[in-house]
């Protein structure tokens, strides 16, 4: 079946082909030639994940998923948590913000942290379906590793002694927060008979 993943990342995309073994045919907005993106002005994962797949649906008319994701540390108040795009800064280099972060860490004993993702499917207006991946964990003492994005060489996936940037993207697929959602969507999919092909 033909779903829209609305994002401009052609990785998540990519993700989410791969782990339906090429059985849905994702397309991106960016495939549609859609340049515009919603507001996240939702007050949790859940909210915006559902706020920008019903954009996109409403926009379309093709069944569509969207997600919102984020990092929430214990010591730092779940701090950067649903804002973790815009933490100290939108336009703030990522290797900026681990430093801080890590400096922000220096006297915490509790280095727990979690990263989360909430999927929300919509195949029509009353259609609607979200799922929530976990990856708990915690803040390493340094940055480490060069793969992935965002806050990924600082954050330990729970017992693994690698941090998401050290790990190959297969690897970090098979555990990760969004992996997990995505993967609750396809067998939710697999289990609507009329959307087998
Ligand atoms: P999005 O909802 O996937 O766009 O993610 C929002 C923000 O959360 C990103 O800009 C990153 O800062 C952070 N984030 C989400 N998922 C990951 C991940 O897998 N690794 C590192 N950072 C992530």
């Amino acid at each position: 079946m033909k779903l829209l993943l609305a994002t401009q990342n052609p990785n998540k995309v990519l993700e989410l082909k791969r782990l339906s073994h090429n059985h849905l045919d994702v397309v991106s907005l960016k495939d549609l030639n859609i340049q515009e993106d919603v507001e996240e002005t939702g007050k949790s994962f859940e909210e915006n994940a559902r706020l920008k797949a019903l954009w996109a649906y409403q926009k379309t008319g093709i069944p569509c998923i969207a997600d919102d994701s984020g990092l929430e540390i214990t010591a730092l108040n779940n701090e950067p948590g649903i804002y973790s795009a815009r933490y100290l800064g939108e336009d703030t280099a990522y290797s900026i913000k681990n430093q801080i972060i890590l400096e922000r860490m220096q006297d915490q004993s509790d280095r727990s942290a979690r990263f989360i993702s909430v999927v929300c499917l919509v195949l029509g207006e009353n259609d609607v379906h979200c799922f929530e991946g976990i990856m708990p964990g915690s803040i390493d003492f340094e940055a480490k590793g060069f793969n992935g994005f965002g806050y990924d060489p600082i954050f330990l996936p729970e017992n693994h002694s690698l941090t998401y940037a050290e790990m190959d993207l297969q690897l970090k697929n098979s555990l990760s927060h969004r992996g997990q959602a995505f993967r609750k969507v396809i067998a939710y999919l697999e289990s609507r008979v009329e959307y087998e092909k």
